[in-house]
């Protein structure tokens, strides 16, 4: 009787069960505890960031068993990566008494997040609403291109989450550039905007975060949209200054060559860089009448012909923008025959809480 109950209630008898891919390690999962929580406690160094649902650091392919939603997964994962058994392990219950997962290898040494006290030294408009903001820290972050840091700071009501837009370096950096994008009614940014806050004294937890280049000479195809260029730009830098020889084509979204910004740094990059290097800006609201000759429309729809001499079964696919832009690129470059295990991306709002 008691297991009929159960079986209604979806919870099965006997103990619960994880196993971990590629590792093999398998665990016990305590009552109400989700797979993340299962595997932290055991020893398992499982990737993950926010713990909320948000980040996608802890995105494992589902092998085995059923699971519950703490929070849809569908809010941080495409329908393609659902459809393919994606799951976020630290949004996922058990329901069965054995789950497997495999979880993504991540090919970069990630540095621990650790708390410093920084100070803003200069800001610097990019755009009408974009603004590069310098922070000098007590000692120097240590972080991974593509990382982000987590900061508060007095009239910030909540921590929020910026990419860190300089490529690193291995002494670790204590001078930080960060991009970060008014927000309507914020205090905080508007102020940044008037250059008020120069001085003011910021917490700075970092780093954080998966978005990194992988290794190996695959061609690469970046998107991004909006205020993302800090992370690609970081990511860019640092490949150029290890001198990686790969075939690269960056696609930069806005809306108006109002919106552009950091284009002189993106073509330095390309001159430099040691493989064919494509650079194509797309304006989606640019008045028909301008000056502008280049591409117009959404970015995402440019993908094809920006990429068309890239072999998409071997490319590997690196994005930062909203979360609306990162799906539509996820759609195309899956229908052109890009292995989903071959895309990474960074998906956020402007300035996005921090959990
Ligand atoms: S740790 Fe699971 S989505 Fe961030």
């Amino acid at each position: 009787m008691r297991k009929f109950f159960q079986s209604l209630l979806g919870r099965p008898s006997a103990p619960q069960r994880l196993q971990v891919l590629p590792q093999g390690v398998t665990v016990d999962i305590a009552p109400g505890q989700t797979l993340l929580e299962a595997a932290l406690t055991n020893g398992i160094a499982y990737p993950h960031d926010c713990t909320v649902g948000t980040c996608a650091s802890c995105k494992s392919h589902l092998k085995q068993g059923r699971v519950r939603e703490a929070t849809p997964f569908g809010y941080t994962l495409s329908k393609l990566e659902l459809d393919a058994g994606f799951i976020l392990a630290c949004q996922a219950f058990p329901r069965d008494e054995l789950t497997i997962i495999e979880v993504s290898p991540q090919s970069a040494d990630m540095p621990p997040a650790e708390r410093f006290v920084g100070t803003i030294t200069s800001t610097t408009p990019l755009t009408h609403d974009i603004v590069k903001v310098c922070v000098r820290t007590d000692r120097p972050v240590h972080y991974v291109a593509g990382q982000y840091a987590s900061i508060t700071a007095e009239g910030l009501p909540r921590a929020r989450h910026y990419s860190f837009a300089d490529a690193p370096q291995r002494e670790g950096r204590k001078e930080l550039t960060f991009f970060i994008r008014k927000v309507p009614g914020g205090g905080f940014t508007e102020a940044l905007f008037k250059g008020e806050l120069t001085g003011q004294p910021l917490i700075v937890n970092a780093p954080h975060g998966h978005f990194h280049l992988r290794p190996g000479n695959a061609p690469m195809v970046c998107v991004v949209g909006g205020s993302g260029l800090a992370p690609l730009l970081s990511v860019l830098e640092h490949a150029r200054r290890i001198r990686i020889k790969r075939p690269c084509v960056v696609l930069f979204g806005a809306r108006t060559q109002a919106d552009l910004y950091m284009v002189d740094a993106l073509q330095a990059i390309g001159a430099a860089w040691l493989d064919a290097f494509t650079f194509v800006p797309v304006l989606s609201h640019e008045p028909a009448d301008s000056d502008w000759t280049g591409a117009r429309g959404m970015v995402t729809d440019h993908l094809s012909t920006a990429a068309s001499g890239i072999d998409w079964a071997v490319a590997e696919a690196y994005m930062c923008g909203p979360p609306p832009m990162i799906d539509a690129a996820i759609s195309r470059l899956v229908d052109a025959g890009m292995p989903l295990a071959s895309i990474f991306y960074d998906k956020f709002t402007d300035g996005k809480d921090a959990p």
